[in-house]
């Protein structure tokens, strides 16, 4: 759950300590954030836009080298180790929290960085399975920590890319570039708006007088990773059939509402409701942009919640608990917009509040939640947080 900074600076304090005990030698702090996107859901592998912002919820890696060839893991929150002989990292994914950490370690061996070994000791505070990306954090804090162990170097966009690639090949989710871009790139009161073909990006402040309140529905989805690329297969599909249609077509993002209208006639009707989220959504973010420049925040109030109507029918990603949890937003006081958040089947919803309302609304939104559904929704009050870095023990984390 996230966490004031000054809670998350004994945290990584603690680590550092926790690492001398188990290992009797000092450590190398690095960590990296989680994240919410505010709009622009399931865009990023279309080459479309999205707006995800860096939240102050982070993995936090306290690393060491070895010099015998073996990654030594352990993560605290499973209270497991596992070793991960350097010679013996390729295979397909294992279903196991270490995929994320043997992938990053593969990929940046098979980019040709020559890594010794490490001692690797894992902390985090972003919840797991949630749609905040504890996956791409924990693959980026991997990446600084292996990097740092090994004097590589690596440019921001390299290692994010790099991180993307580790998740492609050894966690099975076939995911686009947003969660390890953000990771790396995030700004502190800021979103990004990030062009997912250029991958040119826009720094946008957040208003002072609203806050990010993410609302846990506590549902978390088995097959996730599967539906995900099933989601992804049908817009790749849709792609094919449009480009022989349309001049210049290389991916959704190339396609317009009215080209798309005019060959829904060619599209499987569930190929073209994809479509239609996806060229829907990106249209969505760019007028989110807009809309946070000039401070508008009813209009993207308004376009959070087509959002997540078009995640709930077109793209169907949505499930009852999220849809319930929009619903009681929408309900509040003082709530300017809501919507899932994350690739979906369960997870959080975002909700912007204004500042002088979360209280209200937590407590609304809290106690809704379990006389409906019987479950406790944790939610977190964010704030929007710097990307991926080292820790300095004298510096804000
Ligand atoms: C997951 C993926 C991202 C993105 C979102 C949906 O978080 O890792 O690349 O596709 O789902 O927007």
């Amino acid at each position: 759950m996230p966490i004031p900074p000054s809670r998350n600076e004994s945290a990584a304090g603690s680590l550092r300590e926790r690492f001398q005990n188990r290992k009797g030698t000092s450590s190398r702090v690095f960590l990296a954030p989680g994240r919410v996107n505010l709009i622009g859901e399931h865009t990023d592998y279309n080459d479309g836009f999205v707006m995800p912002v860096a939240i102050d919820s982070y993995t936090w890696i306290a690393a060491a080298k070895r010099s015998d060839g073996v990654l030594s893991v352990c993560s605290e929150h499973f209270g497991e180790s596992v070793q991960l002989p350097l010679t013996a990292l390729a295979g397909p994914p294992r279903k196991h929290w270490s995929d994320y950490v043997r992938g990053v370690a593969a990929v940046l061996q098979s980019a040709g960085h020559k890594l010794m070994g490490a001692d690797i000791l894992i902390y985090s505070n972003v919840p797991l399975g949630a749609g905040l990306s504890s996956s791409a954090s924990l693959e980026v804090a991997s990446a600084l920590a292996l990097m740092a162990e090994a004097s590589a170097h690596l440019s921001p966009l390299e290692l994010a890319k790099l991180c993307q690639r580790a998740e492609h090949e050894y966690a099975g989710t076939r995911c686009g570039i947003m969660d390890q871009f953000v990771a790396v790139f995030g700004r502190a009161r800021c979103a990004l708006m990030l062009d997912c073909r250029s991958l040119e990006y826009q720094v946008l402040t957040l208003p002072a007088a609203v806050r990010i309140v993410i609302c846990n529905s506590m549902v978390k989805h088995e097959h996730a990773a599967g539906e995900y690329n099933l989601r992804r297969a049908d817009c790749e599909n849709g792609v094919k059939v449009l480009q022989r249609l349309i001049p210049n077509v290389r991916a959704l993002r190339d396609v317009s509402r009215a080209d798309l209208e005019q060959h829904r006639g060619e599209l499987a009707e569930r190929v073209y409701r994809r479509c239609r989220h996806v060229v829907g959504e990106n249209q969505r973010v760019l007028a989110a942009a807009e809309a946070l420049r000039t401070q508008d925040l009813a209009a993207l109030g308004n376009l959070m919640y087509q959002s997540h109507t078009s995640m709930r029918d077109d793209y169907e990603i949505s499930c009852s608990q999220l849809d319930f949890l929009v619903d009681l937003a929408a309900g509040a006081e003082g709530v300017y917009g809501a919507r899932m958040t994350g690739g979906g089947f369960g997870g959080c919803t975002v909700n912007l509040v204004r500042s002088d309302a979360v209280e209200d609304f937590q407590s609304r939104i809290g106690a809704g939640y379990r006389r409906k559904t019987g479950r406790n929704s944790e939610i977190y009050v964010c704030a929007a947080a710097q990307g991926a870095r080292e820790w300095q023990s004298d510096g804000e984390p």
